[in-house]
């Protein structure tokens, strides 16, 4: 069962229940810097480990974040091959700790194409997070917003034509075939890095999130920056398309 309500944070000001994020401006942030796109990969990584247990302090129960799209692997094979050595870095971290921090951790996108070594990660983190209620971090990999209700439809599809299930469909049952099933719609989507798209993210759980852009590299997003994402969040007047 999803916990609908938000948690209060200081100074009674809610905080968001959910909150996703699209990883973006590490190849940048390397730039800038002279060193290479992979080296801001690096950072970034190190850069979610530090939201993530921020998110976890304060009390927000789910952060997404969009590490891998779709379009991801026509970048060059070097920084792939380093994009995914990483996710094996921290998953094998995150199985070795997630127990002792009760993090649930879940993957969202098509993992059938990664490495046989990744796909065991990812059933190990699961089976770890079966046992655990509390804080939660998803990691979209191989994920594109169009993909996913594309595999929810067909998989929908032929769950009625081999009789599995009633052709009756609502939107809280499609919600069921997405990835991202189970999980409440995020309350606040932010995107760093200075773009100002969705990029094919969330794009069926985003339809009444708040945006927040900015223009902060995500390796330099830190948790004060948070702190601001939060803060407009709870200036703005949420109103799910009704009046108040
Ligand atoms: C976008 O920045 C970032 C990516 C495509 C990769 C993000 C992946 C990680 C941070 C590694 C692993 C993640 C986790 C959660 C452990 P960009 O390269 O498009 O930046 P740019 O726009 O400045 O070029």
């Amino acid at each position: 069962m999803v916990d609908n309500r938000l948690n209060a944070g200081e100074g009674g000001n809610p905080i968001p229940r959910h909150i996703a994020i699209i990883l973006d401006g590490n190849g940048r942030w390397a730039k800038k810097r002279g060193l290479p796109r992979t080296a801001g990969h690096a950072a970034g990584a190190e850069n979610f480990r530090k939201i993530a247990t921020y998110c976890k302090n304060i009390g927000v129960k789910y952060l997404t974040v969009y590490a891998f799209s779709t379009e991801n692997w026509t970048r060059p094979k070097e920084e792939v091959k380093a994009i995914m050595k990483l996710l094996d870095k921290y998953l094998h971290e995150a199985i070795t700790t997630m127990e002792r921090d009760h993090i649930r951790m879940r993957i969202l996108g098509d993992v059938s194409v990664l490495s046989p070594e990744l796909q065991e990660e990812i059933r190990e983190t699961n089976e770890i997070s079966s046992r655990y209620e509390g804080f939660q971090a998803n990691i979209c990999l191989n994920y594109g917003g169009r993909a996913e209700i594309l595999q929810a439809a067909k998989r929908f599809a032929a769950d009625v034509a081999a009789g599995r299930t009633e052709k009756e469909l609502d939107e809280a049952k499609f919600g069921g075939y997405l990835y991202s099933a189970g999980l409440p719609d995020p309350d606040l989507l932010i995107r760093p890095g200075g773009e100002k798209r969705i990029s094919n993210f969330l794009l069926w759980q985003c339809a009444y999130s708040e945006f927040y852009f900015s223009d902060v590299l995500w390796p330099d997003f830190s948790t004060e920056e948070l702190d601001r994402a939060i803060a407009e969040f709870n200036r703005r007047e949420r109103r799910f398309g009704g009046v108040k």
